[in-house]
């Protein structure tokens, strides 16, 4: 924490925090404590919604299969193509439990840094965490100084452009990972009855996406890769496109393979 202090500001008043002993403090004396894990919460008073802690601990194991392991490498190798200098800025915005924020770029020097609106999730990703800061946030007032980050990642996440465009340093980034029409295939058509969307193409995401942003890279992210039985049930349990569904009724031994499908775009904010 305490090497990215300098890059904190007060989610309030936009003022710079000073450390004493486990708080941060700005200058209008708004005071957020450090937690013991190392975190800070910086939206107290905030309920966690759909995302629970079971669903994060879900999504762990999931990660821990192996199955976004290509979106890494790939993530990995354009973040090395886009970002060749020393020690960049990365920030995760909605970071769940903070899996790419640690993973992509490996043995790479680089400050880490993820937020969430989830406290759960936050708490996860800073469990023993070394590499990587975390908090937790809302998108909409990131507690981050302006052109403090090189690239922003915003995985399947919602995106507040205005804000990245804040954060992000003359020439910043913005890495987003958005959901294609295979996206999970297996799990929505089994799922079919109890859906009240069973399509899904991310048209809006991708109109969207080139309205506030100069593309300058795109690219699809398309594998199918064979799944455990368990790690089809936490699939099923994790991804916000199940929700509401009764994941119990769902005959999951029918899934054998999984297909990933997702659009890359690399790009500054307009
Ligand atoms: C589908 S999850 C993706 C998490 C992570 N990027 C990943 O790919 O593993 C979407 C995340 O966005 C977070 N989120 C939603 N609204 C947010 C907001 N206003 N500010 C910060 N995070 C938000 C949720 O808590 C959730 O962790
Ligand atoms: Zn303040």
């Amino acid at each position: 924490m305490d090497r990215i202090v300098h890059l904190l500001r007060c989610p309030l008043c936009g003022g710079a925090f000073s450390r004493k002993d486990s708080s941060l403090i700005c200058p209008k004396r708004h005071t957020y404590d450090i937690a013991r894990q190392g975190y800070v919460n910086f939206v107290p008073g905030q309920k966690d919604m759909f995302y629970r802690k079971e669903l994060f601990e879900s999504r762990a194991q999931v990660f821990a299969a192996g199955v976004y392991q290509p979106v890494v490498e790939r993530l990995t190798e354009m973040l090395d193509a886009y970002l060749p200098q020393e020690n960049p800025v990365i920030v995760d915005a909605g970071c769940g439990e903070g899996y790419y924020a640690k993973a992509v770029c490996p043995g790479r020097g680089m400050t880490r840094i993820g937020f969430d609106l989830s406290k759960e999730a936050v708490r996860l990703a800073a469990r023993g965490e070394k590499t990587a800061v975390f908090f937790a946030a809302d998108l909409g007032s990131i507690p981050l100084a302006d052109g403090c980050a090189d690239a922003v990642l915003d995985i399947f996440t919602p995106a507040n452009y205005a804000e990245f465009k804040r954060v992000l340093g003359p020439g910043g980034l913005v890495f987003k990972l958005a959901p294609r029409s295979g996206y999970l295939r297996e799990l929505r058509e089994l799922a079919a009855d109890q859906l009240r969307r069973k399509e899904y193409d991310g048209g809006d995401v991708e109109r969207y996406v080139h309205e506030k942003m100069n593309v300058i890279a795109q690219e699809t992210i398309c594998y199918t890769l064979h799944v455990s039985q368990e790690t089809a049930y936490h699939l099923a349990r994790m991804t916000p496109m199940l929700a509401g569904t009764d994941i119990e009724k769902l005959d999951l031994s029918a899934i054998r393979q999984i297909t990933i499908d997702e659009t890359l775009y690399i790009g500054t904010v307009k």
